[in-house]
């Protein structure tokens, strides 16, 4: 029967027609709330990732079905809204967005230039196309006005046409110029991004957590949700960096005839531009720049999450224009996410060299930020109550750079599209241990402070292996070659029980152990030969002593010139060493108090473990031009590690520390200096970069 089966047929399509269309209008909604969450509440619920899948499956249906396409959609529209509190501003010239391009193998970068010379009409041997490539920060787009070479204004993106007046929140910006170093045209706006470097970041969590407030969830927000605060107080504490890529509305200035010469103008005005940008010539050449970058991702001060190359030369951005939302002769070109979700399978407890016990999330594992993660950490347990997270959920994991990954929140089940219908009690499915998980000690927290400790001390296996690991690292008494997997076997096999059974172990007993050849067994016994010639600030650092830092261990070696006095040091002795407050005192006199602690000393001696007494003393003979100098080290030195920078300038007499004040003599700024070399502008200290570092050492 044809009829029945055309009826058939009809309506099945009918039904896919219907189901085609509720998913469409599902998608918006979902975007929509998405987008609300991420762009006015600063709280975004999904992983970017997961709100790009959900554009693009938008985007397919849409193109699919184009009867279905409503100029309301998120797809036609640039989201963004203003916040109650902040004014509105219309932008003078709208703030676009741009392509992105989510294949992020080479064939990204060789299809836009495909794209770029497609539309431009060039024939296939016609010469290649030059391009402006730079990075993509992941902050918040701002526009700043300048009138008459003076910053009158400071705008978020908004929806593109209308954005919010954050200039006392921007204005606290120290890298911001107030006024430019030569433009006096009547209008010069300037595009680029807010954004915080990840240091700046951890720094700032770690404050957070500390005054037991909610951690921000990742540099992105913190740095939008401090630039859209009504109040700038909290703007001014809180570290934030600017990078500039653009223009705005300009009246009255000459605009350089390419974006790589405009970017050159602006650094010399004085508005930061980022040095990773490069000029290149074809497609082949982004792709090698997006390779070149994300080898370097990583190591970055900051987040990114992609590159983006712009067409060089501005006649020919005119003859590309623009598509709906976008200009043509832009991209971004993406690199994997570096937060994905996953599922929460288990929490686990890990105790470290203090004792300190870290619940450790179990994930499914997830490819982010460029490595497969199944572990990620949940700081403690007051944490993993404030991002209410169970076992069982699905969790976003964020890894960037060298920082641990990190549990930053947790997917709402239940999110339909509406919102969350948050649970009405958050009941969680995890305790933290009475009982150490590992040695069985007593599971104890310090009066108002958030981490749990396992009191078993060094009879607890796992603070055992982690003292000896850290006895053991590099900046202590520098044992290569002793390993994680090496020390498990030391410390279960029952072959090292403390310190001092390091230096027993001989080549037919490490050469005993599984995996271990007799190569690495003799070697690993030279390095142990060789370490027994230290410091005394190594020596002490080794020994773990909580609160007791490089630095301390330095300053009490400068100030004792020996170990014995420190042993016997009470409190008040400490109290003199420069830079010991009472909590530090208290620890150091407590650790030799402690007969075992003593022992260990002793062995150690006993077993060749020497340093040049009075440590001190024999520096003084060493000329010491930078004694009493502080010196604060920023950036990355064209030669010198951080560690070597230091070293020198300890060996000179100086100190080192992490942190800028009136107190600082000297900021070294080398590239990516960031927050610290704007504070030294701020606080007038001086900042030289290596060569200035070398001519004030001895020679
Ligand atoms: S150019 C018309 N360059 O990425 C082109 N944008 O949609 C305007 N972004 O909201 C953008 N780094 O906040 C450009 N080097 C860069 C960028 C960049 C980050 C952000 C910008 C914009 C989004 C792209």
């Amino acid at each position: 029967m044809p009829d029945n089966a055309a009826m058939v047929a009809r309506t099945q399509s009918v039904n896919a027609a219907d189901r085609t269309a509720e998913r469409v209008s599902e998608l918006r909604e979902q975007l929509r709330y998405h987008a609300r969450r991420y762009y006015e509440d600063d709280a975004p619920e999904i992983p970017d990732a997961e709100y790009d899948k959900l554009f693009v499956e938008l985007q397919a249906l849409e193109a699919a079905h184009p009867e279905l396409l409503t100029p309301d959609s998120p797809t036609q529209q640039v989201i963004g809204a203003v916040r109650e509190g902040l004014a509105s501003v219309a932008h003078a010239v709208p703030m676009l967005s741009i392509q992105t391009e989510t294949d992020t193998s080479a064939g990204g970068a060789l299809k836009f230039d495909a794209a770029v010379r497609n539309a431009l009409k060039l024939a296939a041997d016609a010469p290649p196309v030059r391009y402006a490539a730079e990075l993509k920060f992941d902050g918040l787009a701002i526009n700043l006005r300048y009138e008459y070479g003076l910053l009158q204004q400071a705008a978020t993106r908004g929806d593109g046409e209308t954005g919010e007046d954050v200039t006392h929140t921007v204005g606290t910006i120290a890298s911001i110029p107030k006024r430019l170093a030569q433009a006096s045209a009547p209008v010069l706006e300037v595009r680029g991004e807010v954004f915080m470097r990840r240091d700046d970041f951890e720094a700032l969590n770690e404050r957070q957590r500390a005054a037991g407030a909610k951690a921000f969830v990742n540099p992105r927000n913190a740095a939008a949700g401090i630039v859209r605060q009504l109040d700038a107080s909290l703007a001014r504490q809180r570290p934030l960096s600017f990078y500039a890529y653009g223009l705005g509305d300009v009246q009255g200035w000459p605009i350089p005839a390419t974006h790589s010469g405009l970017l050159d103008t602006l650094q010399k005005l004085g508005l930061p531009v980022d040095d990773h940008r490069a000029v290149v010539e074809g497609g082949a050449a982004l792709a090698a720049f997006h390779a070149r970058i994300a080898a370097q991702r990583d190591a970055l001060p900051f987040d990114i999450d992609g590159v983006v190359y712009k067409v060089d030369e501005r006649a020919l951005q005119q003859q590309l224009g623009f598509k709906t939302r976008e200009p043509r002769w832009a991209v971004a070109h993406k690199y994997p996410a570096q937060e994905q979700q996953t599922r929460l399978n288990d929490i686990e407890i890990q105790v470290g060299r203090t004792g300190k016990l870290t619940p450790v999330a179990k994930l499914e594992p997830v490819f982010v930020g460029g490595t497969t993660v199944s572990n990620a950490t949940l700081h403690n347990l007051f944490e993993l109550r404030r991002k209410g997270v169970r076992i069982g959920d699905t969790v976003i994991v964020r890894r960037a750079g060298d920082v641990i990954p990190e549990v930053v929140g947790r997917v709402r089940p239940d999110d339909d599209g509406h919102g969350p219908r948050a649970r009405a009690v958050y009941v969680p499915n995890f305790r933290m241990p009475r009982q150490c998980p590992v040695c069985g000690s007593a599971v104890v927290r310090e009066k108002g402070g958030n981490d749990h400790r396992c009191s078993g001390g060094l009879f607890c296996a796992a603070q055992r292996k982690q003292a000896i690991l850290h006895f053991a690292g590099r900046r202590a008494m520098d044992i290569e070659g002793l390993g994680d997997k090496l020390v498990d076997q030391l410390v279960d096999g029952g072959v090292v029980r403390t310190l001092p059974d390091l230096y027993k172990l001989g080549i037919a007993s490490l050469a005993a152990l599984e995996r271990m050849a007799d190569k690495s067994a003799s070697n690993l016994v030279a390095a142990l030969e060789a370490s027994k010639r230290t410091t005394l600030a190594r020596f002490l650092y080794s020994l773990g002593i909580r609160h007791v830092g490089e630095s301390t261990a330095k300053d009490l070696a400068a100030h004792f010139g020996r170990l014995d006095p420190i042993i016997d040091a009470p409190v008040e002795a400490l109290l003199e060493v420069p830079d010991v407050g009472p909590v530090v005192a208290q620890s150091i006199h407590t650790f030799f108090q402690q007969a075992h602690n003593r022992e260990v000393v002793a062995q150690l001696r006993a077993a060749g473990v020497h340093w040049s007494e009075h440590d001190g003393a024999a520096a003084d003979r060493a000329p010491r031009p930078l004694a009493g100098k502080t010196f604060v080290l920023t950036g990355t030195l064209p030669t010198w590690s951080r560690d070597e920078a230091k070293e020198c300038i300890e060996a000179a007499g100086g100190k080192v520390s992490g942190s800028v004040s009136k107190k600082t003599d000297y900021v070294v700024a080398g590239d990516e200096a960031g927050s610290k070399l704007d504070k030294a502008r701020e606080l007038g200290v001086a900042v030289i970069d290596e060569a200035g570092l070398r001519m004030l050492l001895p020679p």
